[in-house]
């Protein structure tokens, strides 16, 4: 429709089709028209005021078939769709689009989204969760949009931190049978003891334990030489590790097509090495060699003193290796805002290397969630992610219980309060934009009135429900209904908003932010429980009922894959 129009416009208008496109805007309310064309641009070709322009255009334009008119408003046109025809077009799609509504043609265009990215032998904490969320949702948005994603979590499974563990289970004994919290254990023993050693503040019982530091630094200098003990162990840690956080992962229904960490890196950094060496851009500074990127980026080391790769070397090896692969058109790091340096850095070594993998390079920074309590007690960000899981289904079933009054007989309650746990932490996280700092809080998250997950979970339960009761009256959705039921205000509305629906995930990918999508089905959400009492379908004509039943079906259509892209369980009953 908004190409017929433009096209209609700039034949009345005697400009480009390209500049009237640039103009023609989405109307804010249907009150207004479906589009609305800002006449500035028409004042200074006609040599007319604005609201003098409108009023000829007005008058002059051809509408295409399916817009009912169009009327000038001061400065602006408004165009008026025939509602029943775009009603009919729209649900129509919608429906017959079922769980792909949105959904693109392959694009043939690969694009590698990077998240997550723990550090492994430290606690996967609450620090973790929101680029989990928010590279989650990317990955499934782009991939929705025909883009085929690869989806890559960079463990941080290389580094002094198994020289921790490893002092660890020398002085005090290595666990049989560990398992995650064990390791976190023995790394934040060893590594308090190492700040008492530092400090000078070691208690008395712990006067005969050895430097911890060195024992440490040892360890991973046999590690990096590719010892064998040092390997194994190393390899124990990763084992370990892996389990828990693809428990984790598969809980949360996050999946990666790769786990490939630094230590994959590492393994391959002789050819990198060599290629950085041969772009003759190394210079040395105080016995460590590096690229200089000026007075803005500052002297970067590639290597460490003792000729050792560090985390932006590997970062180097990364960024080529991906190019390589997947020949991707861009590469997106979810990564905490503090990080932003870093990837400055990594952009600007790869430029001056001359590679293209630099101009692929996207840095997606995200702001500070200075933590969540949980029942256990802990307040802080090291709170564990299971703990987190577990408080947040408990919590669920709780909200569940005390705050939806009428209940469907047979629901599994279990299941319910997972779906709607995970779908609160999930919504919130994903409700402001990346950048923002925010405060996580249970009772906000967890408000099913509020701007919530649980909310609009609970919007999608009652269409179901009512459409199941519809069901048993002998009424389907998929049996067709007649569009002019739904062109007055209140319906009209919804067709409104569900036509914005492909925009907003073009939108949000474009911009890398979820949160776009997030609001837009808070508002279609609010928009569908503000009218489905008033707008009944059971008791109603059968007619009414059907046209009702089928804009409510596109809705659900729409929030259950909405938040399906968000990472948010979809609740079909509750
Ligand atoms: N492991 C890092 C951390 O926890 C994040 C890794 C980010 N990705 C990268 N390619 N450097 O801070």
């Amino acid at each position: 429709m908004r190409t017929e129009i433009v096209k209609a416009v700039a034949a009345a208008a005697g400009l480009p089709e390209a500049e009237i496109a640039g103009q023609l805007t989405d109307s804010r309310e249907p009150g207004h028209g479906d589009f609305a064309l800002p006449c500035f641009i028409l004042a200074r070709a006609w040599k007319q005021s604005p609201p003098a322009c409108a009023a000829k255009l007005a008058a002059e334009v051809a509408l295409p078939a399916g817009v009912a008119r169009c009327v000038a408003s001061g400065p602006y046109l408004n165009f008026f769709l025939d509602r029943a025809a775009e009603s009919l077009r729209l649900v129509g799609g919608l429906l017959a689009a079922g769980d792909g509504v949105g959904r693109g043609a392959p694009r043939g265009e690969r694009i590698v989204v990077e998240y997550s990215s723990p550090n492994i032998a430290k606690p996967f904490h609450v620090g973790h969760l929101r680029t989990t969320v928010i590279g989650h949702a990317l990955a499934r948005i782009h991939r929705h949009l025909g883009y085929e994603v690869i989806s890559i979590n960079h463990l941080g499974d290389w580094g002094t931190q198994f020289g921790f563990v490893w002092a660890g289970c020398e002085i005090w004994g290595k666990p049989a049978d560990a398992r995650i919290g064990d390791l976190v254990g023995l790394y934040q023993r060893a590594s308090g003891l190492r700040k008492d050693q530092d400090a000078g503040t070691v208690a008395p019982g712990d006067a005969d334990k050895p430097d911890v530091n060195a024992m440490a630094r040892d360890y991973f200098i046999r590690l990096e030489a590719g010892e064998p003990e040092a390997r194994a162990f190393w390899e124990w840690c990763l084992d370990i590790s892996l389990d828990y956080f693809k428990s984790m992962y598969d809980r949360m229904g996050v999946h990666f097509d790769h786990y490939t960490g630094e230590s994959f890196f590492q393994d391959r950094l002789a050819g990198v090495e060599s290629m950085i060496r041969g772009s003759g851009i190394l210079e040395e500074s105080r016995g460590a060699l590096g690229v200089d990127l000026g007075p803005r980026l500052g002297f970067v080391r590639v290597f460490a003193e003792d000729g050792r790769s560090l985390y932006i070397t590997r970062d180097i090896a990364a960024a080529e290796y991906r190019t390589e692969t997947y020949d991707p058109v861009r590469i997106l790091y979810v990564v905490g805002a503090p990080q932003q340096l870093h990837f400055q850095q990594l952009v600007g070594v790869l430029e001056r290397m001359g590679r293209p993998s630099a101009s692929r390079i996207v840095h997606i920074p995200y702001g500070h969630v200075p933590g969540i309590s949980t029942r256990g007690g802990a307040t802080d960000e090291k709170v564990l992610l299971n703990d987190l899981l577990d408080d947040a289904h408990a919590r669920a079933r709780e909200a569940y219980s005390s705050q939806v009054v009428k209940k469907p007989q047979d629901v599994d309650e279990e299941a319910l309060a997972e779906a709607v746990g995970l779908g609160a932490i999930f919504f919130d996280y994903l409700s402001r934009s990346n950048i923002k700092d925010f405060h996580f809080n249970w009772d906000d998250a967890l408000n099913f009135q509020g701007d919530t997950g649980p909310y609009i979970q609970y919007a999608l339960a009652r269409i179901n429900s009512i459409a199941a009761k519809a069901a048993a009256t002998g009424l389907d959705p998929a049996g067709g209904f007649d569009a002019s039921l739904l062109a007055g205000d209140d319906t009209y509305q919804l067709v409104f908003q569900l036509r914005r629906f492909e925009g907003i995930l073009q939108k949000a990918a474009a911009e890398y932010e979820p949160y776009l999508l997030a609001n837009y089905l808070l508002e279609l959400a609010r928009s569908f429980s503000a009218r489905y009492s008033s707008l009944r379908v059971l008791g109603e004509e059968p007619t009414v009922a059907q046209a009702r039943l089928s804009l409510f079906c596109a809705v659900g259509n729409v929030l259950r894959t909405g938040l399906g892209l968000l990472g948010v369980p979809p609740v079909e009953r509750m």
